[in-house]
Order: C-alpha cells, then structure tokens, then sequence
C-alpha cells in the first residue's frame, strides 16, 4: 500500500521581528489511509506548526509534503483541519456554524443534513442546535467545531487537540468514541495531543511521532 500523504524531511523555521524560531527539524512521515495516527509532544514543540504544513496553510522552509493524486482530484475537501481554538462565530446558532462549510460549498443536500443530524444526536448537541456558542461549555463547544469538520466529509482528518477542555474522564471515554467512528467510517486522521494517556487511549491506532 503506497501512503496517501508522504512527509519528507520536512523543517519549519517561523520569521518574526523578534527573530527565528527553529520549530521542526526533519520531519518524516508516511500516512496510510485508514490509519490513526497520534502526533505526541509537550507545548511548544511544533504539533500545531506540522498540522498546519499538512493543510496547506504554512510552506515547509525545507522539504517537502506529496500527496497522492488521486486524493486531490477526487475530492476538493480531502482534507478537514480541526485547529486548535474553535473558532465559533458567536452571530451564528450552534446549528448554523456547523452547516458552515457545506453552506459555503454549496452542498446542502438532504443526505448531508441528515449526517450533521446524526452527529449533533451521537454528541448530545442536538437538543443545543438553537443555541448561541457562548451558552455551550468548552467541550460542547468542541464537538461542535468537531462535527463541523467531520460535516464536509473530508478523506483526511487533522484534529488539534480536539478535546483539551474536556475534563480528564471525559477526554478518555471522547476520545475512545471517536476513534471509533473515525475507524468505522474508514477515515484517516491526525490527532495531536500533549497528553500521552489520551494519546494511548484511542481504539487501534498507533503513536506515529513524538516531537520533541
Ligand atoms: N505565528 C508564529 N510566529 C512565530 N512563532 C510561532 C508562531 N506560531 C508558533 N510559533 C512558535 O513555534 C513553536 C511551536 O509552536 P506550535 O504552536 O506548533 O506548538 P504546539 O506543539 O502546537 O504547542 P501547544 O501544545 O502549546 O499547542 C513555539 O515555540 C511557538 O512559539
Ligand atoms: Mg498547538
């Protein structure tokens, strides 16, 4: 099986006026469909920095990231980023943020609304969809940017810490529930977390990087 995506001794430098900060230094990775894969490292250590080189928002200073063909041409949302903070728009219902994606690419179709309905009822959103995203706690607010990225239907799923405001017990039993709906809906997926527990968590998948 070739990978889908192939990260080759990829290095990020940020330049600012303060001066340079050597965030990853050759970096390599080969990414199988239909693996799940966990990026582990403390604060600080480049995890957001390479989620936003595999999305395309950032240019590796050195190397390079091939992704398969046949991902680009099939689906112009191969890939879905979940960043770090949830970027809500607080004008907006719970329930039209997360059509947000599927509004601007003219994509909704009655298939897809019944699939961000089963995702809103699946993570106890449902009964929210009228709310405001200031009235939801940190997790909601969580699985609601969550559901948003999983409502365009990307091949590939970046996830930023997609649970940090969870509290612990929490994390672990959310991160073990969508672990097994990434595995069961055949996605592939980074997930980058500092917490090495919640890293292990996750059903059949495997630690691929510690940063450093
Ligand atoms: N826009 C930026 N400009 C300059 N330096 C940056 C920028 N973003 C991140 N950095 C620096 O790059 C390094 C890595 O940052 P990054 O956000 O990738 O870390 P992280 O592993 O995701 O950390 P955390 O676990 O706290 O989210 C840090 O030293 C940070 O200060
Ligand atoms: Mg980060």
């Amino acid at each position: 099986m070739s990978p889908i995506v192939k990260i080759l001794n990829i290095s990020y430098t940020y330049h600012t006026r303060e001066g340079e900060t050597k965030t990853l230094e050759d970096i390599n990775l080969d990414i199988n469909k239909g693996e799940f894969i966990s990026i582990v490292g403390p604060s600080g250590c480049g995890k957001s920095t390479l989620l936003s080189l595999i999305s395309g928002l950032l240019k590796p200073s050195i190397g390079n990231i091939i992704f398969d063909k046949l991902l680009i041409n099939n689906n112009s949302h191969y890939i879905g980023y979940m960043l770090q903070k949830d970027h809500l728009f607080e004008w907006r219902t719970v329930y039209k943020n997360i059509l947000l994606g599927l509004e601007i690419s003219n994509k909704l179709s009655q298939e897809n609304l019944q699939y961000i309905d089963n995702l809103m009822k699946q993570y106890g959103l449902y009964s929210f969809k009228n709310y405001k995203p200031s009235q939801l706690s940190g997790g909601m607010r969580q699985k609601a940017a969550l559901i948003r990225t999983l409502a365009l239907n990307p091949e590939i799923l970046l996830l930023d810490e997609p649970f940090s405001a969870l509290d612990y017990q929490t994390r672990l039993s959310a991160g073990d529930e969508i672990g097994t709906i990434l595995k069961k809906e055949n996605k592939t997926a980074l997930l980058v977390t500092h917490d090495i527990a919640e890293a292990i968590c996750y059903k059949k998948q495997h630690i691929a990087l510690y940063l450093k």
